[in-house]
């Protein structure tokens, strides 16, 4: 549990559902340290392809989980942050789908929730947070007065991620990707220990008809509704 008095966000959700952009953009617009708790499960997942440890050694990737030796660096501007891991800056390299995938596999390892535990609960300082993540809400700030699960369609949360590829310059298949987010969906919904879903005392958003402005004054309207700025 958090022991700082400062109040703590936490936005809750499928990939795609828009809580990353959302998340940075009320992070810098409260001036609010950000934790991407997703960040941590990807960096697990790239630290075990890097050290060829099989994903199916449990024990291995949990030492890794606890040992992982990263800074999250605040870049200039609204560039948000870059990410290093080892010394390396993989910023980029764990937002692949490779990665993604094998985040959501460590991600079901209750050792693996359990090393991560502090670490997370450590970026709750005397500044406000915004928690991105899966269980943010329900497991690791239960009591944050402000909880938001912000979910889309599958085929919305696909499309996004078409149009991102394709910006970026690479090739997408709408149905490979709906067919990947559905994959992530039922094992991220589904696994036994802090599995996606709503806080009882979630403020649910469904974003499939919303832009990002629309969702982040949606929150500022509650965040203001409950005297927390
Ligand atoms: O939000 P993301 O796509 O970066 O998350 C990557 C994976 O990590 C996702 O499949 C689920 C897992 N995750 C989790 O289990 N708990 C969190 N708090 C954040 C992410």
């Amino acid at each position: 549990m958090s022991k700082n008095t400062a109040p703590v966000i936490t936005v809750d959700g499928p990939s795609g559902s828009g809580k990353g952009t959302v998340c940075k953009r009320l992070a810098e617009m409260l001036q609010w340290q950000l934790l991407d708790s997703g960040a941590l499960y990807r960096l697990v997942g790239l630290a075990s392809q890097k050290h060829s440890i099989a994903i199916e050694n449990v024990d291995a990737i949990t030492t890794l989980a606890a040992c992982l030796d990263v800074q999250f660096n605040a870049l200039k501007g609204h560039e948000g942050v870059s990410v290093i891991l080892e010394g390396e800056d993989v910023t980029r390299a764990i937002r692949n789908e490779e990665v993604g995938a094998l985040a959501s596999k460590v991600a079901s390892y209750p050792s693996v929730r359990q090393a991560l535990l502090d670490r997370q609960r450590a970026f709750s300082t005397d500044q406000g947070l915004v928690a991105d993540g899966r269980d943010m809400g329900t497991v690791i700030f239960p009591e944050a007065p402000l909880k938001v699960y912000l979910t889309a369609s599958a085929e919305e949360r696909a499309r996004r991620r078409v149009l991102q590829l394709q910006k970026q310059g690479a090739s997408a298949s709408f149905d490979k990707i709906l067919h990947d987010i559905q994959a992530r969906d039922a094992q991220d919904m589904n696994r036994s220990i802090a599995p996606l879903k709503p806080a009882l005392d979630a403020v649910i958003i469904d974003s499939s008809e919303l832009d990002i402005d629309t969702v982040v004054a949606r929150i500022g309207q509650l965040l203001r509704e409950r005297e927390l700025v």
